[in-house]
């Protein structure tokens, strides 16, 4: 009788036990990335690469073991389905996205193995985060993905079968420790009803260029045709406008540029006394010279250098943001050949020309620099800080010289994570401190020095909320604070 109760006891103890492994298993953390837009890749690609990779589906306290800089901005080879992505977007220049399930993996390995596991065994389609409204513009579907227990992640399904994929290509990658892509083809032509399902490739951390552009050979896709060649130049009635508006008031040294990207004419030249800089401008349609606009510089990151390729530095939003501070501002983006003298140089020769050229107000010449491009940032202004109204740096270190900077008094405003994972934080805040002393030698109050100076140092938990899980790609996130690019065009 006694056992008989032990057993009957046992029955519920067994059920919460299962039960409580479940909601382990299947209810991590919602994802806080839910944004549906597609990375733009080369004006007018046809192509679109999705992706999947572990550290995007994980907390991110793990993610940022597995996968130190986690952002097409600044990437490091670690073998991930992300960076090879990534390479792929190089050779192809397709647009991107990442697919991110709703609920995320547990971190630990082995709670990640065992959802997927269940998954697996149980042909489930988890639900996912976020889905791009259509992907009709798109003939080729390059996607990509870990081997998960000899298959692709069924998240990977959840995606495909979304869409009608009908007379598309469907082109899969993969990376792994030990598997070839092989093992999972037959369930990636299954969720690919309707396409037609090319031969895939797995990536390793040595995949070279080269053997991309072969494998793609081999499959039959011509990476110039994935890029429809009538497309590069301007299309549609908005890259003619922009075009045309800027051609009214191009000086005989610029060679106007012909391609546009995110409202931006973004293959322009300068040919100046120091060589050639090239740059993104932005003019808006009510400037014809008679009335002085404001001037706006941002110094962009990794991507943003010119061997990078034309018009890459569009990738941050520093430049796109700033249009809705001042309607009557020239914006520029440059890109650059270094992040260091002969870039600084560079910015001053574009601040300079357009200031001698155009209808600027001297007053309102703003400089901004992300990253790389903020240590050249920091470098102008140890050089020619006079020529600007303020400075904004983000996610970057000081190289400038700070008495210089200190002379002509532009306000600085620095802001990074208190654990950027590329600079750290200790390079500004040392550049802060210095550059405080120097100015209290001065004589100037606090109140004084703090309407040329702000420190602003953010918690993890900024970036987490606003969907980035690297603290420094996720310096983009001050591109939409608004009281950082408030400050920068506010009244100094
Ligand atoms: C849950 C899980 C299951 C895995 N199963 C396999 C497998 O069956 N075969 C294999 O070669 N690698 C397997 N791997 C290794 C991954 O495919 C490999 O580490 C991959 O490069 C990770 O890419 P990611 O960092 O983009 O997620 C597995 C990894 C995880 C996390």
């Amino acid at each position: 009788m006694k056992r008989l109760k032990k057993r009957i006891l046992l029955i519920p103890a067994v059920f919460v036990i299962l039960a409580a492994l479940c909601v382990y298993l299947f209810f991590g953390a919602k994802q806080t990335d839910t944004d549906t837009d597609i990375q733009v890749g080369e004006n007018g690609t046809r192509s679109l690469i999705v992706y999947f990779t572990r550290s995007g589906n994980i907390t991110a306290e793990e993610a940022e073991d597995t996968d130190a800089v986690s952002s097409a901005s600044m990437m490091a080879n670690d073998g991930s389905t992300e960076f090879a992505a990534y390479k792929l977007q190089q050779v192809t220049g397709a647009d991107m996205f990442e697919i991110r399930t709703a609920r995320m993996y547990r971190s630990a390995f082995w709670g990640t193995a065992a959802t997927s596991f269940l998954e697996e065994l149980l042909d489930t389609r988890p639900a996912l985060a976020a889905y791009p409204d259509s992907l009709e513009k798109y003939d080729v579907i390059y996607v990509g993905y870990p081997i998960w227990w000899f298959n692709a992640p069924m998240a990977v399904g959840s995606f495909l079968e979304h869409y009608n994929l009908t007379g598309k290509t469907v082109v899969p990658f993969c990376t792994a420790q030990d598997n070839g892509i092989d093992v999972s083809m037959e369930y990636i032509r299954e969720v690919s009803q309707g396409a037609d399902v090319s031969d895939g490739y797995r990536f390793t951390a040595g995949t070279t260029e080269e053997d991309i552009r072969n494998w793609l050979e081999k499959i039959g896709i011509s990476v110039k045709e994935s890029v429809q060649e009538e497309d590069r130049t301007p299309d549609g009635e908005e890259q003619a406008m922009v075009g045309e508006r800027q051609e009214a008031a191009v000086p005989a040294d610029i060679t106007a540029g012909t391609q546009s990207q995110r409202g931006f004419l973004n293959d322009n030249t300068l040919h100046s006394s120091i060589g050639d800089i090239h740059y993104s401008s932005y003019i808006p349609e009510s400037y014809d010279g008679s009335e002085p606009y404001a001037l706006f510089i941002t110094l962009p990151g990794w991507e943003g250098l010119h061997f990078q390729g034309v018009g890459a530095n569009m990738v941050e939003d520093f430049g796109t943001e700033s249009i809705n501070y001042n309607d009557r501002m020239i914006v520029l983006s440059t890109q650059l050949d270094d992040w260091g003298e002969v870039s600084a140089d560079h910015a001053i020769t574009l601040t300079e020309y357009f200031l001698e050229h155009y209808n600027i107000d001297p007053d309102k010449v703003y400089l901004h620099g992300m990253s790389g491009g903020g240590e050249t940032g920091s470098l102008v202004m140890g050089k020619r800080p006079d020529l600007y109204t303020a400075y904004l740096m983000t996610s970057s270190q000081w190289d400038g010289d700070l008495d210089t900077l200190a002379e002509a008094g532009t306000p600085v405003y620095m802001a990074i994570a208190e654990n950027d994972s590329y600079y750290g934080s200790g390079s500004l805040k040392e550049a802060y401190e210095k550059l405080k002393t120097i100015y209290e030698k001065q004589g100037l109050s606090e109140e004084e020095i703090n309407r040329l100076l702000v420190l602003d140092v953010k918690e993890d938990s900024y970036f987490m909320e606003r969907g980035f899980r690297d603290q420094h790609a996720g310096g983009q996130a001050f591109a939409h604070d608004e009281t950082v690019m408030g400050w920068l065009f506010g009244e100094h």
